[in-house]
């Protein structure tokens, strides 16, 4: 089948293997299927949900590019742009937010987790920012959206509000309602401190993540300094409920190496963690270190990149108008 595909990173900057593994590497894999039409966006309006400061949202945003090109996206095959420039996706994410409704916005549970204690001080936008996501994805009428497993609740969300505004509007058919792609195992890559956490660029402790910048000594150490427990390696799966850490380590190593966690228990069963630890240091150096430099390298090349956003943006900005401009006219505008 013929896939229509679209994704987005926030360029909050630190990009790290929980996106890569989650997300990013899922998009080359889509992006080299000839057959899909592709489409990834830097989102840079959920970005602002939080401060941002705007010399370093502005280095982010090509970092976010150069990222999505050193893993692997072929921007001649893929549309990448930046979110803020298609002012259709900022217009309907007003008018979706007049469809999706209070109750449903409540059940976010990301908005609970990045809003903590002091819900009262967080911005509208945090609150409202799944109804941008929605717009994003509507707008191209994508058929299926690759994310890691927190962003869930948020596509269910989507699809609410695409079945609603079709049912108000009695435009069976007008929203496509996507469907999410979540790799089955290894879409929730947890902190290196805590395997109860999830990693993010958000944690305080640069120990919690590998970041897709890191150098080799970078991650060695941190692989190094990573959480584990007392026990050697699990012979077998039921043993990896109650070790969070064992279980993320090793999740992390299958997923980088493409092969399979039983694989993977199998071969290191009974080991210490600090032989398997090297292996792990090994894949991780293998996998994340060319993307390093590559990203380094692509970051002096501003012109390149500013160039990907252009084009980008001209692809992207002729689907989405199209997309508003019949929305205007279901609405009544
Ligand atoms: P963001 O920028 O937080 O994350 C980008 C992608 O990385 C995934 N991810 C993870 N996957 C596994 N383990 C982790 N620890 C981990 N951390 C992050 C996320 O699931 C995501 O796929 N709201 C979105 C961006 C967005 C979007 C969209 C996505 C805006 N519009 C439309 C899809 C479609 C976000 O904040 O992702």
């Amino acid at each position: 089948m013929n896939k229509k595909i679209f994704s987005g990173v926030q360029p909050t900057g630190n990009l790290h293997l929980g996106n890569y593994l989650g997300a990013i590497k899922n998009f080359v894999s889509l992006n080299n299927d000839k057959k899909n039409k592709c489409v990834f966006c830097v989102v840079d309006l959920h970005a602002i949900t939080t401060k941002q400061d705007p010399k370093e949202l502005k280095n982010n945003i090509r970092e976010t590019v150069a990222t999505f090109v050193a893993s692997g996206i072929d921007p001649k095959r893929s549309i990448i742009f930046n979110q803020s420039q298609v002012k259709a996706h900022s217009e309907t994410a007003w008018i979706l937010s007049c469809v999706a409704r209070m109750g449903w916005l409540n059940r976010m549970t990301q908005f609970k987790e990045k809003a903590g204690k002091d819900k009262e001080k967080a911005s509208v936008g945090l609150y409202s920012y799944p109804v941008l996501m929605a717009a994003d994805i509507l707008l191209y009428d994508t058929s299926h959206v690759p994310v890691g497993e927190d962003q869930k609740q948020h596509l269910e969300l989507c699809r609410d509000i695409a079945q609603k505004f079709n049912n108000d509007f009695e435009v069976i058919d007008f929203f496509k309602i996507p469907e999410p792609l979540i790799q089955k195992e290894f879409s929730r890559i947890m902190s290196l401190k805590d395997g109860s956490r999830k990693m993010s660029k958000s944690e305080p402790s640069d120990l919690s993540r590998i970041n897709l910048t890191d150098d080799k000594d970078q991650i060695i150490n941190k692989i190094k300094k990573a959480k584990t427990d007392i026990f050697p390696l699990p012979s077998n799966k039921e043993e990896l409920k109650d070790r969070p850490e064992a279980k993320n380590l090793l999740g992390i190593f299958s997923s980088l190496t493409n092969t399979s966690l039983d694989k993977n228990i199998n071969n290191f069963s009974g080991k210490n963690f600090s032989e398997f630890k090297e292996d792990l240091s090994q894949a991780l150096v293998d996998k994340i270190l060319p993307i390093s430099n590559e990203i380094k390298k692509l970051l002096n090349e501003k012109k390149y990149l500013d160039e990907i956003l252009l084009n980008g943006y001209e692809k992207a900005n002729e689907i989405a108008s199209k997309k508003i401009k019949k929305i205007h006219e279901i609405v009544g505008f």
